[in-house]
């Protein structure tokens, strides 16, 4: 059976696709051969004395794990030494590291996303984003403040049973399985859909007293199931790594949402909208589904900081829209004055 490697399919994408750029592919082989090593690190865990926590902290005021420390340097290392990407900007970093003047390109990335997994040896993963870079010759801070829609690339790697890259280069999204022994990418699945109906949510259910009104009302009513209004029983899953969910939902459709709630109401939401959301809306949209707030379409969020969070409903295009359609009613009867 002929088999083609990412390097292959990158080539040939080239011809078909004018915004890859030889520079673009090279960008994203170097991001990936550091997923291969990160995949490599994950394996050995415990035998190599890496699990656990780094004494350090990051700009979210989480405690870093030691691997979220290696897997940061791995891919600051392949894309600095690279020399293609001209700034990058990093989950674990405060601010953004200019590499390259010249370059094209800048790139954002969670290098190890739901890592309060790693103990429990369940599945992690990195994500990425690419933007291209704004013409003009001072790179900034505010360069990396483009819209998740201006995205050139955006992927991520799954450390499950299997390591998997997750692609989309803004004309579908196709699937790669490591093959960990020569450390290549294999195309094993081309052009995911994502059913538009689902039964399956996707929630941290004790946030639940924390939650807004209409995110309540749609919970309650998946958790009616056939007896209430929805006419159909749903199903549950929270892997609590959204690389782990958003995986599953690409495969057989779901709804995942970490929307806004009351826990902590300086916050705009758990998830960061630069190396989570904007990247995940994008594989998730190019697939057929939809990505939202609960208000307005991630992909059309205007950035103002690097760290930003967002409330994150995103998947099976149907399900999204009521949610979206609930919030939209509940906001029109708050702003409708009170008769009598
Ligand atoms: O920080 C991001 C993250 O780990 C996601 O990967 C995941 O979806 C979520 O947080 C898990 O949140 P919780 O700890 O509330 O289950």
């Amino acid at each position: 059976m002929s088999r083609t490697t990412l390097h292959a399919y990158l080539a040939a994408q080239q011809s078909q696709l004018p915004n890859l750029t030889a520079d673009l592919s090279q960008i994203v082989l170097q991001i990936t051969a550091a997923c291969h090593q990160i995949s490599t690190a994950l394996q050995q865990g415990a035998l190599a004395g890496i699990l656990g926590s780094a004494d350090s902290g990051n700009i979210q005021g989480e405690v870093q794990k030691k691997l979220d420390v290696i897997s940061d340097d791995l891919l600051v290392d392949a894309l600095t030494q690279g020399g293609l990407t001209a700034a990058i900007a990093s989950e674990e970093q405060d601010h953004m590291v200019v590499t390259n003047t010249d370059g094209r390109y800048l790139v954002l990335f969670d290098p190890l996303d739901g890592s309060s997994n790693i103990d429990v040896n369940m599945s992690v993963g990195t994500i990425f984003s690419i933007l291209p870079r704004p013409a003009k010759t001072e790179l900034s801070t505010e360069d990396f403040f483009q819209a998740g829609q201006h995205q050139v690339a955006a992927g991520y790697v799954l450390y499950g049973p299997s390591t998997l890259l997750v692609l989309t280069l803004g004309a579908g999204v196709d699937v790669f399985t490591l093959n960990q022994q020569t450390g290549e990418f294999i195309l094993t699945a081309k052009q995911l859909q994502i059913p538009a109906d689902t039964q399956e949510f996707a929630i941290n259910m004790s946030n639940q007293r924390h939650w807004e009104a209409p995110v309540k009302q749609y919970i309650d009513e998946c958790l009616a199931g056939k007896t209430g209004t929805r006419g159909k029983d749903f199903n549950m899953r929270w892997v609590a790594s959204m690389v782990g969910d958003v995986h599953r939902i690409l495969t057989r459709g779901g709804v995942f949402m970490y929307p806004y709630d009351f826990k902590d109401p300086t916050k705009a939401g758990r998830l960061r909208l630069m190396y989570e959301a904007n990247p995940m809306s994008l594989l998730i949209e190019q697939a057929g589904g939809a990505a939202s707030t609960g208000r307005v379409r991630i992909l059309d969020v205007a950035p103002h900081d690097l760290h930003q969070r967002v409330p994150v409903v995103l998947g099976s295009k149907h399900e999204v829209e009521r949610v979206t359609a609930y919030h939209q009613t509940h906001d029109a009867a708050q702003n409708t004055p009170q008769q009598g």
